[in-house]
Formats: C-alpha cells, sequence, structure tokens
C-alpha cells in the first residue's frame, strides 16, 4: 500500500493547489468529448441498471462529481485533501464531499452501484495498484459500474515539484492500460470497455479510460 508518507505528501501538495487547480480545471470537460463520452456511457449504464449511490473517488475540487450528477446521477465525492473537499464544498454547495482515502473507504462491502477514480489513482506506484482495485471491487454490488481514467505510458514516474504554479511534492504516474485491465480482471471485475485517446496539445501523453463491471 503506499506509504504513509507518499500519501501525507499528496495531501499536503493537493491541499496547497486546491483553489488554483479548482480554477485552471473547472470547464476542462468542455474541450475533451471522449472523456465525456466515457462519462456519459458510465451515467447510462449506471441509470440503465437501476440508479444507486456513485463515488467520486480522489473527487478533487469535484467537477466530475458535478457533471456526474448532471448526468442524473445520485453521486457524492471523497478526497484526501481537506483543502480539496473544502474546495468542492465551496464550489457546488448543493454536492456532498467528505475527507477520505480510497484505499480504506468507510464504506460498507456492496454500497455502491458506481465508482470513478477520475485520474486520482495517478499518484499511486503501478505496483501498488492491487488492493486499491480490491478496494473498490468491495464497495460495489455485483454489477456494479466502475471507471477509471489515467496517462497512458510504460509504468513510468515523473517527479513534480512544482505545479499549478505552487511547489508541490507529487509523483505522477503513467500506466500501461492492459495491465491495469489485467488487475481489474484479477479482481473479479469484467472490462467492458477501453479506450486511449491521444494527447491533446496541453497534455504530454496518451490517456487511458476503462469501463468495468463487478
Ligand atoms: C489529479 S487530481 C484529480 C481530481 C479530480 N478527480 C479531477 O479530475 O479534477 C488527484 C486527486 O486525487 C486525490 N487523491 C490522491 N490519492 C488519494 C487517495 N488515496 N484517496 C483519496 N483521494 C486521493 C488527490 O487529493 C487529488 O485531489
Amino acid at each position: 500500500m503506499t506509504t504513509a508518507s507518499s500519501l501525507r505528501a499528496t495531501r499536503a501538495s493537493y491541499d496547497t493547489v486546491a483553489a488554483d487547480y479548482a480554477s485552471l480545471l473547472a470547464d476542462e470537460l468542455a474541450a475533451k468529448p471522449l472523456d465525456r463520452a466515457m462519462l456519459g456511457a458510465f451515467a447510462e449504464q449506471v441509470g440503465a441498471d437501476g440508479g444507486g449511490p456513485v463515488v467520486d473517488l480522489g473527487c478533487g475540487p469535484g467537477r466530475v462529481t458535478a457533471h456526474l450528477r448532471d448526468l442524473g446521477l445520485s453521486a457524492y465525492g471523497i478526497d484526501l485533501s481537506p483543502g480539496m473537499v473544502a474546495e468542492a464544498r465551496r464550489r457546488h454547495p448543493g454536492l456532498r464531499f467528505e475527507v477520505g482515502t480510497m484505499s480504506a473507504l468507510d464504506l460498507a462491502d456492496g454500497s455502491l452501484r458506481g465508482a470513478v477514480a477520475w485520474y486520482s489513482l495517478v499518484h499511486t506506484p503501478p505496483e501498488e495498484l492491487g488492493p486499491y482495485v480490491a478496494e473498490f471491487h468491495r464497495v460495489l454490488s455485483p454489477g456494479g459500474h466502475l471507471l477509471l481514467a489515467f496517462k497512458a505510458g510504460g509504468g513510468e514516474g515523473v517527479r513534480l515539484e512544482h505545479a499549478y504554479g505552487h511547489p508541490v511534492d507529487l509523483d505522477v504516474y503513467r500506466f500501461v492500460p492492459e495491465r491495469v485491465a489485467g488487475l481489474l480482471v484479477r479482481a473479479g471485475f469484467e472490462v467492458r470497455a477501453r479506450l486511449v485517446r491521444a494527447a491533446d496539445p496541453a497534455e504530454r501523453t496518451p490517456q487511458a479510460f476503462l469501463l468495468a463491471q463487478r
């Protein structure tokens, strides 16, 4: 599992950048039709299966949580960073946001119909992803849907010491999509769709999206 010191550094970094991150990314999805398509497919599938609680894991300032709500889902957000959660509550007062870690969720087994981890696993080394995927499987009910978004690459990590106008202490990992899909299958998920899209001009890597069902 990700070490306590690395989680502390991630939390402190996102506390520092929360307000600027929120402003910079507020409208980012508007220019990303393929990303919205994956969120839309996820929302439709959860809705077609009767709806139910959906959690945005590592929700940051809540922009994806709000997008899921706008797509008709009963969504709320959980994030490691109290600064991000405060920003999410300020920007989306009608939505629920809680501080927590997605590696040990304070949720009963099988209590969710859907879970999204939208670029929130990117600070977890690839060899440590297994317990996270197992936790997602535990909290989803049978038939529940999972959507992951991450940077595609060869498993390498990039050290970030400055981001969103602030000093930070973050490692950012790029995952091999097939390896993440393999982890999902080993945890008991069926992988229903995979998308790897080319990098947009402002991005350094292709971006990967996996839709899976418990
Ligand atoms: C790149 S940001 C993405 C935020 C949001 N999903 C979005 O797309 O705007 C990564 C987020 O994941 C959160 N995070 C990282 N590790 C986490 C963990 N173990 N549990 C919960 N949140 C975590 C960070 O605090 C940060 O807000």
